[in-house]
Formats: C-alpha cells, sequence, structure tokens
C-alpha cells in the first residue's frame, strides 16, 4: 500500500516535533499548512497545457538580471502574509509537516495513526522534494509574473561551484549607498543569518565533513576528494534503483524504524545541510534540520542539484530506472499550487522533468572520472 498524504486539514496535521520538542515551541509556529475549507478535497493535479520549459541555471553564474528577478521573487514571498499558502513561512513549513511529523499515515482511505510520514529515509526522498521544488518555482514564476521563471541550482558537484554561491551572501546597498549590517537580511532576500559563518566563500564544501570535524583540506585535495566521493555516490555505489533511490517505504511501516536512504541522500545531500547549517546552535538551524531547512533559499538551490542528480543518474544508463511498484507510483503528496489551489500530486507523475516543464542548463560533469 502507498504512502499517502492526508488531506489537509487542521485535524490531521498534528503537532510537528524536533528530538521530542515541539516545532512551535522552537520557532513559534505549528507546522501545518493553513485551511480555508476544511472538506475541501485536493483536486488531483494536471500540468498545465504548453508549457514553457524552465531552464535551471547552475547559481555560479547567473546574470545580474536573474539574481535580480530572483531575489525579488523570495522578497515577494517574503512579504506575503503569513498564513498565505504562497509565504515564504508557509513554504518553509511544508517541509517541517512532512518530515516532522505534522501528518500520520492513511491506509485503505483511514487514517492510520501509529506512524507518521517521512519522506526522507527511502525512495519517497527524490520524488517528494521534486514536486516540493515544482511548486515553489510555479509559485515564484507567478509572483513574478513570469512562467519562464526557474530556481537555480547549487552546482556542488563542479569545481566551480563548491563554494556558497555569492548570490546568497552578497552584502547589498541600501538606496542610501549604506551596505546594510549585520544580518544582512533586509536587502538580500537570499540571504540567511542562520549559517555556519566559517562556510562562506571561499570555503570549499567538504563532503566528509560532521559538525565537530577541525581539519580543513587545500583546495587541490579537498576537490579531488569531493569528486571521488561523486564518482562513488553516483557510480560506485549506485548501481541499481535501490541503491540510488533507497528502500522500500509503504503505509503501515514505522519510517523511523529502518532507515534506508539512497546513496546520494545519505551522502552528499545530508552533509551539504549539515555543513551550511550553524553548527553552534542546538538543531543546527536553519540547513541543519528538517523543521527549519526550507527558511534558508538555499535549500531549494541544493535540492534543485539533488533533483539534477536523478536526472543525471537515469541519463547515464538504460537500466537506470524509477522503482516500477505501485506501492512507489501511487505514492501522493497535498500541495498548494501556483493558483492557491490544494492539488494532490503522484510519484508516477514526476520521473521526468520535462513533461513538468523544466529542465537543467548544461554543467560539465567532471566527477565521472574521478574514479578512486
Ligand atoms: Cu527534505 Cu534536504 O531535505
Amino acid at each position: 500500500v502507498p504512502i499517502e498524504a492526508p488531506d489537509i486539514n487542521i485535524s490531521k496535521c498534528v503537532t510537528a516535533t524536533v528530538r521530542g520538542v515541539s516545532a512551535e515551541a522552537i520557532r513559534g509556529l505549528t507546522c501545518c499548512p493553513p485551511v480555508f475549507d476544511s472538506s475541501a478535497k485536493p483536486a488531483p493535479y494536471e500540468f498545465p497545457d504548453n508549457q514553457v520549459i524552465r531552464m535551471r541555471p547552475a547559481a555560479q553564474r547567473v546574470s545580474a538580471d536573474y539574481k535580480k528577478d530572483f531575489r525579488k521573487a523570495v522578497e515577494i514571498m517574503k512579504g506575503y502574509n503569513d498564513n498565505d499558502p504562497h509565504s515564504w513561512t508557509q513554504q518553509a513549513k511544508v517541509h517541517c509537516a512532512y518530515c516532522n511529523g505534522a501528518y500520520t499515515q492513511v491506509k485503505s482511505g483511514l487514517e492510520f495513526e501509529k506512524y507518521i510520514i517521512q519522506v526522507h529515509n527511502s525512495w519517497l526522498f527524490f520524488p517528494f522534494h521534486r514536486w516540493y521544488l515544482y511548486f515553489l518555482e510555479k509559485i515564484m514564476g507567478k509572483a513574478l509574473g513570469d512562467d519562464t521563471f526557474a530556481l537555480p541550482y547549487w552546482n556542488w558537484d563542479h569545481p566551480t561551484g563548491m563554494t556558497i554561491p555569492a548570490m546568497y551572501e552578497d552584502k547589498l546597498k541600501n538606496p542610501d549607498g549604506n551596505v546594510d549590517t549585520p544580518e544582512n537580511t533586509r536587502f538580500n532576500s537570499l540571504f540567511d543569518p542562520l549559517r555556519n559563518t566559517s562556510h562562506i566563500a571561499p570555503a570549499l564544501i567538504d563532503f566528509q565533513y560532521y559538525p565537530q570535524k577541525q581539519e580543513v583540506y587545500n583546495c587541490a585535495d579537498q576537490i579531488e576528494i569531493n569528486l571521488s566521493i561523486m564518482y562513488n555516490q553516483m557510480i560506485a555505489n549506485a548501481l541499481d534503483t535501490k541503491s540510488f533511490f533507497g528502500g522500500e517505504l509503504v503505509a503501515g511501516e514505522n519510517p523511523n524504524e529502518n532507515k534506508k536512504a539512497g546513496s546520494i541522500e545519505d551522502g552528499v545531500h545530508t552533509i551539504a545541510h549539515q555543513w551550511v547549517g550553524n553548527n553552534r546552535l542546538k538543531n543546527g538551524e536553519d540547513m541543519g534540520n528538517f523543521y527549519s531547512a526550507g527558511y534558508d533559499p538555499l535549500f531549494y538551490g541544493h535540492h534543485a542539484n539533488v533533483d539534477r542528480m536523478w536526472k543525471i543518474w537515469k541519463g547515464m544508463n538504460r537500466r537506470h530506472h524509477a522503482p516500477s511498484s505501485t506501492d512507489w507510483l501511487d505514492a501522493s503528496y497535498v500541495f498548494y499550487d501556483e493558483n492557491r489551489k490544494l492539488v494532490r500530486v503522484y510519484n508516477r507523475d514526476c520521473v521526468d522533468t520535462r513533461t513538468m516543464g523544466y529542465d537543467y542548463e548544461r554543467s560539465e560533469i567532471p566527477w565521472i572520472r574521478n574514479r578512486p
């Protein structure tokens, strides 16, 4: 039986927790989405006709105009009322709800309250995050009045992309010409104050990082290490569907019992979260914890590159395909779409990015040759 997100209504959304403490106690917010009509059933989602392909650019190479649009979109969303499904806060809460236990499982149309829904540590990881970014991108396009707007990807698998991309950290000048200090939040909507300040550029991401780690390598060594790790997680340790996507998770299973994350999820994905988040904070906010990761604009750039790894892996070899069991194909999630309509989406509809109306701008793939 596939995992199915419940119809969103308050009674089915419970308190999300972070290590036993309610997310509300930590951030002052519950993780439940707003409900406008508790009897409304989410409609099955349909792709719009004639979608223009939204080309996602590498974050280290975007133009000044692109940065302006991207900042603008985030700024607009940060300005929406917190209870608006399009607000930045609500988008961040989507992640908290699906990852910190706000939803319980549904089985045969019945609430199956024993177990929570968890979209990490299993084969739900790639499809859930693909849909999540899909709607965020459409919402940004809507805010800008530009349906070609595409999210950037943080190209951490390429030497030119291994630092936090500048646009997320840039100090911008206010209209009086002063650089805003100290948090830089007012003028650069892509900045997040809850990051590890030792890891801003030119620091290179370390794919062997762990929060207490002290040693740093020189750049050339770090790049080599990172590329070999990419090779392992994309090729040597990702030979079949299960190793890449992660193990099966079906309704009636406790997702916290056997974690079975795929190679990328378990590897560079999680490490980048921990590397960006502030390790002096108890929960590694923002990027270092499920409940808070979505508040950092860099989260979506990070996940766009994770999503790009799915596309690259699929294109590498004809035997590389998504899970074919209906337990995977029919698993579903509920989102508010770009028209603030509540919709239900299925894994089966997210296996091809072009069908979904987006693709990735090419970037050379250096790790293909980095067999350790
Ligand atoms: Cu849903 Cu990168 O975590």
